[in-house]
């Protein structure tokens, strides 16, 4: 029977030289095995005189237990090492410069419609929103525009499949659906997306309208004149721009007028306004003889080109980075 003492400095030395844990756990086997040395030591037991018995039991589990105490260190050692060499080797170079995430930025046209609803807001106007799909109803009918009007044929007109719904071809169907919900005093202001066949460096299919609408008791061509000016004014920074109304016809309206604005030598068309026509506010079921008020439609594509200097309509459409960027 080998010397225990030597047996468990044997195995401690064993233990101290290892470095790798898969060696490890097969030097662990040589003594603790099922045909371990130390293993072998029990078994031998046996043989031994009864006497002899309980001494050298004890001595046995001893040494087993330094056997696996110097086992366990040396397993820790050697996972904190590889620990260690994993994080030397995955570690981060907090001095790299870093690669920056990219900023977004509002569209011009975007831009431009938060500036209409400040300013309108400033005013006392309130925004209100419709849908782009609209009925013939909603976009011609209820607007007093008549069965042969040029601007419902095929032609002018996106229809949807069916022929019932079309893409709105103005953002005054808006005005219809809120008076057909609110009873006045009404001021509210409508942007949005409305479409037309039409396509030029001027003209897009899709572009963008802000409606305006003021019913109350006692409202006048004067007030849209005050409402419009004032909002141009302010709109372009400019105390000496000058606003006129030109006579137009609307079906919508009556009287009707086209509102232009100086621009260097001339003017230039803006928008269209009047006041909402008696048949429209009897439409929605409001009292045409007790309120009346006024209404107005402008591009607000045509107020970011003026705006920025802008001379080509399409270049807000196609997304073209290059050019976006310039007003971020
Ligand atoms: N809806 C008209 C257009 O798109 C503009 C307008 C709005 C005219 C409101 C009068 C009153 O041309």
């Amino acid at each position: 029977m080998q010397d225990l003492d030597a047996l468990v400095k044997d195995a401690l030395a064993a233990f101290a030289r290892i470095s790798d844990a898969d060696e490890l756990e097969q030097t662990k086997a040589r003594y603790l095995g099922k045909t371990g040395l130390l293993t072998e030591q029990l078994k031998g037991l046996g043989k031994l005189p009864a006497a002899e018995k309980p001494v050298m039991g004890a001595r046995i589990n001893a040494a087993k237990t330094l056997i696996e105490q110097s086992l366990t260190e040396r397993r820790e050692a050697i996972q904190n090492s590889r620990l260690e060499a994993q994080l030397e080797e995955e570690s981060l170079d907090v001095t790299l410069p870093g690669r920056g995430s990219g900023f977004g930025g509002l569209h011009p046209v975007s831009r431009t419609l938060e500036r209409v609803e400040q300013i309108f807001h400033s005013l006392g106007f309130e925004v209100a929103d419709g849908p782009e799909i609209e009925t013939d109803f909603y976009n011609f009918t209820a607007l007093n525009q008549p069965e042969n009007h040029p601007a419902r044929s095929m032609h002018d007109t996106f229809y949807l499949e069916g022929g019932k719904h079309l893409l709105r071809t103005h953002t005054s169907p808006i005005q219809v659906r809120y008076m057909e919900s609110h009873q006045p005093p009404i001021r509210i202001i409508a942007p949005g997306r409305v479409y037309r066949v039409d396509s030029d460096a001027t003209h897009s299919p899709m572009f963008h309208q802000v409606e305006g609408l003021w019913i109350d008791e006692r409202i006048s061509f004067a007030n849209l004149k005050g409402i419009v000016t004032e909002f141009f004014k302010l709109f372009f920074e400019r105390a000496d721009l000058q606003v006129r109304f030109r006579p137009s016809f609307f079906p919508f309206t009556e009287p009707s007028a086209e509102i232009d604005m100086s621009f260097g030598e001339g003017w230039l068309e803006i928008g269209g306004c009047g006041m909402v026509h008696p048949q429209v506010l009897k439409n929605v079921n409001i009292d045409s003889e007790k309120f009346q008020g006024f209404a107005f439609g402008m591009g607000l594509d045509r107020l970011t080109m003026l705006r920025y200097g802008v001379n080509d309509l399409r270049l807000f459409f196609e997304n073209d980075l290059r050019f976006l960027r310039q007003f971020s």
